[in-house]
């Protein structure tokens, strides 16, 4: 069998820090401690290094149909550079066709991703129209390991459900032990804004900004924890990005409910001034929109609170020329950007070289909570022996400068072009194979594995 020794590096998990080895028996954890007797094929010497478990994304778009065109990396493009990024798993969205069945979507995603993927995945399913036929889908996909069931408030016409449904899947998927998460924003609020802007002629990115106010945000998810509350459904809210939506949260933890809080990187690192670049504007033209440096300042705080528990990406990145759709009208700028390669190392950089958050806090909102809350936990997300052998190797002084001409995604801008970043992922294995050497990719498509997921919440 394939072995591996990693020594003497400074293992942190979300509880421990400690010098040590590990020893890795084909693509499991077999031992971790000090100066551990085993000799092995490849021995890695990682003193100096910060060995962490390899990350986990839980909230990407890959090869996506949205708003006319599709995201523009695929299965091998994303998950490689999530690779190189020091993400070992992704969970992507897999988005019911309204009118069509879950399975059927399910079918199409199998086809993108089967064969294709470099590193590891799973899928959340999106109900876009929640029926009777529907209804009936939710334990069969429990069962095939889809435990999560996305809902949007907004984008009306196209994903959007209503309250009716929303209770309706709410009370199904608490039956049988799922989650339900939620773009929480306010759609016909927004749809009403847009249409105002447009009418206006406020064409340009800005008003993409303009017409998803924090209200918009705070009110639906206020209603989504309300709706949660009332039916006892597991809750996750998506990419919380503002002060007002993470206070409903916070009203919501004194009922002694459970609603889980994504955000993602950009929302700690980047803000609204970004929509002040006239068309440029587009490369941030993401729902929801960045937001001001005080909701920045409560989302660093959230984590440390315990109340914002992940940060994903919610990569969905667009070529130039397929954000160029919406030149002439913000409304058709495709919403999304490339994110997925720089998450680990940016909140590294942002986070813990800066002093906000602690290693342990970085290895929780990196991986550790999104396995839990998943349901791929110990399997996933920590250094434990029998857990997966997806380790990354991290260089913490090394610094480093973000650019579209080095990176990795299949996207031909960056939306930190020439930030530096403090820490670099060296080394990367993957279920016990190094898939990533040094900046060059060692595994090929067709490595990354499906990843079957446990229902988190009991079933009733
Ligand atoms: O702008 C975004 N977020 N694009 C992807 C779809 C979504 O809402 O997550
Ligand atoms: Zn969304
Ligand atoms: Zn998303």
């Amino acid at each position: 069998m394939h072995t591996v020794l990693i020594k003497n590096g400074r293992v942190v998990t979300a509880s421990e820090d400690q010098i040590a080895d590990i020893y890795v028996e084909g693509e499991t954890i077999r031992a971790i401690g000090k100066d551990l007797p085993f000799t092995a094929e490849k021995v890695i010497d990682a003193t100096g290094l910060l060995v962490f478990p390899g990350g986990i994304d839980p909230h990407v778009h890959l090869d996506m149909p949205f708003m006319g065109t599709y995201s523009s990396d695929n299965y091998e493009t994303g998950t490689r550079a999530a690779l190189f990024g020091g993400t070992t798993t992704v969970i992507d969205f897999i988005l019911q066709t309204q009118g069509k069945s879950l399975h059927d979507a399910l079918d199409a995603w199998k086809g993108r991703s089967d064969g294709n993927a470099v590193g590891d995945y799973s899928f959340h399913m999106a109900v876009t129209d929640f029926n009777d036929h529907t209804r009936e889908e939710i334990k069969q996909l429990i069962d095939k390991g889809i435990t999560s069931f996305k809902t949007f408030m907004a984008y009306k016409g196209a994903l959007m459900i209503d309250d009716h449904q929303m209770v309706g899947l709410m009370q199904e998927v608490k039956k049988h032990g799922g989650l339900v998460t939620v773009h929480a924003t306010n759609g016909d609020m927004i749809d009403y804004l847009i249409a105002k802007h447009r009418k206006e002629g406020k064409l340009s990115p800005l008003y993409h900004y303009l017409s998803q106010p924090e209200v918009t945000e705070a009110e639906a998810s206020g209603r989504f924890a309300d709706l949660a509350d009332y039916t006892g459904v597991n809750g996750y809210i998506v990419h919380l990005t503002c002060e007002g939506a993470l206070n409903a949260v916070r009203r919501s933890t004194i009922r002694n409910q459970r609603i889980f809080v994504e955000t993602c990187i950009q929302y700690l690192t980047l803000d609204a001034s970004l929509y002040d670049k006239g068309f440029e504007s587009a490369k941030w033209v993401m729902s929801p929109p960045l937001r001001e440096k005080k909701d920045q300042a409560t989302l660093w705080a959230g984590i440390n609170q315990g109340l914002v528990q992940v940060v994903a990406t919610d990569h969905c990145p667009f070529l130039w020329e397929q954000k160029k759709m919406g030149e002439n009208d913000f409304s058709k700028i495709p919403n999304g950007h490339p994110a997925i390669e720089h998450r680990f190392e940016l909140l590294f950089s942002e986070g813990v070289t800066k002093g906000r958050i602690s290693l342990q806090k970085f290895v929780e909102v990196a991986a550790t909570n999104a396995a839990k809350i998943f349901g791929m936990f110990p399997q996933k997300g920590t250094l434990a022996v029998g857990a997966d052998a997806d380790i990354v190797l991290f260089d913490p002084k090394e610094k480093h400068i973000l650019s579209a001409k080095t990176h990795h995604m299949n996207a031909d801008y960056s939306s930190y072009e020439g930030w530096e970043v403090t820490g670099k992922c060296k080394t990367v294995l993957l279920r016990g194979q190094v898939a990533i050497d040094n900046g060059k990719a060692l595994v090929q498509k067709g490595y990354g594995k499906f990843i079957k997921r446990a229902p988190t919440a009991p079933v009733v």
